[in-house]
């Protein structure tokens, strides 16, 4: 059997039990195809797999556990047709995806802003079209500074949305760049948020409650969504929002970074060797941007 290196767990735990692995190769089946990655995206869910959480539904976790949910790569085999979607596993040297999740990355954008955006660009345009966000109107963003949240302001300032987002004091000046309204978060936070409003819609990419907040900036609570608390969204009639995937949603972005019309910003990126650095990144929760592993 065909072997290959991989970042992975042996059991779950902090940053530091994330090593290189030799792990089988995989095989693509129907409708798949065998990507040799070249850059991986670092998601907040890859620290939650690593530490023992697993997707509703999904099956027992098998040792070593790898993380990875977003990729860019090149195309090296194929399968014969159409398989569901599952999490990819992409902190390795090989990756097996349904060929209905990729596109061809335009020669410009570089394999690390496109190993970034796979997950991120396409949940912040996910939540767009969920929240149904119009030119003129104000959409505020929990989070802004962040891998999504970077994202999201940029795609809605385009549209002609104006934007408030919320980051610490070191990020003020970064959503500036985006175009965006800064917004300290923190105390006093709902008090500043009132005087940079009104709001007709609403993205947490954030967390922390920040819904109960947000049900006393809009009305509407179908323009209010969070891609964070499931269950604070249920309790209180706002929306859900889960990442959408498909070729049309990919496509798009990597079109508008070739164009210079979407950054993608790699505040750092990280050999596969040191994954375990990434994770250490990721979940200090903090930062601007996305963190990538640059695979081979
Ligand atoms: N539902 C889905 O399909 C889906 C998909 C992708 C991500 N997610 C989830 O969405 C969340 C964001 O993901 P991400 O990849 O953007 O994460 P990320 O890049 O790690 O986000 C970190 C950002 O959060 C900001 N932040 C920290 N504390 C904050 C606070 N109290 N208020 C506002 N912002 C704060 C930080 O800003 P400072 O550096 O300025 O502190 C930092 O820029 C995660 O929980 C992730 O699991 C869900």
């Amino acid at each position: 059997m065909a072997m290959m290196r991989a970042a992975g767990v042996a059991e779950f735990g902090a940053a530091d039990r994330l090593r290189i692995v030799a792990v089988p190769r995989p095989e693509p089946g129907p409708g798949e195809v065998l990507v040799r990655v070249r850059a991986a995206g670092v998601q907040p869910a890859d620290v939650a797999v690593r530490s023992g959480w697993l997707p509703p539904g999904a099956p027992p976790a098998e040792f070593p556990v790898v993380p990875g949910n977003e990729f860019a790569g090149v195309v090296e085999g194929t399968g014969e047709e159409v398989a569901g979607f599952r999490v990819m596993r992409c902190y390795a040297e090989y990756v097996v995806v349904p060929e209905t999740q990729i596109v061809p990355k335009p020669e410009g954008v570089g394999w690390a802003e496109a190993g970034a955006l796979s997950a991120s660009g396409q949940t912040a345009h996910t939540a767009l079209e969920r929240l149904d966000v119009r030119k003129g109107e104000t959409l505020l963003v929990h989070g802004a500074a962040g891998g999504v949240g970077t994202m999201i302001t940029q795609l809605a300032v385009r549209r002609g949305v104006r934007v408030v987002g919320t980051a610490s004091a070191a990020n003020q000046d970064h959503l500036r760049g985006l175009g965006a309204v800064p917004v300290v978060y923190g105390d006093g936070e709902p008090d500043r948020l009132r005087e940079a409003g009104p709001f007709d819609a609403v993205l947490d990419a954030a967390g922390r409650g920040n819904l109960r907040t947000d049900v006393e900036l809009v009305a509407d609570r179908s323009r209010i969504g969070s891609i964070v608390d499931w269950e604070l969204a249920r309790e209180l009639g706002c929306l859900w929002i889960g990442s959408d995937r498909n070729q049309a949603r990919l496509a798009e972005l990597l079109d508008l970074v070739a164009h210079g019309e979407l950054r993608v910003t790699v505040r750092a990126a990280y050999p596969l060797e040191e994954a375990w650095k990434a994770h250490a990144d990721v979940e200090s929760g903090h930062g601007r941007g996305k963190v990538v592993l640059i695979v081979g």
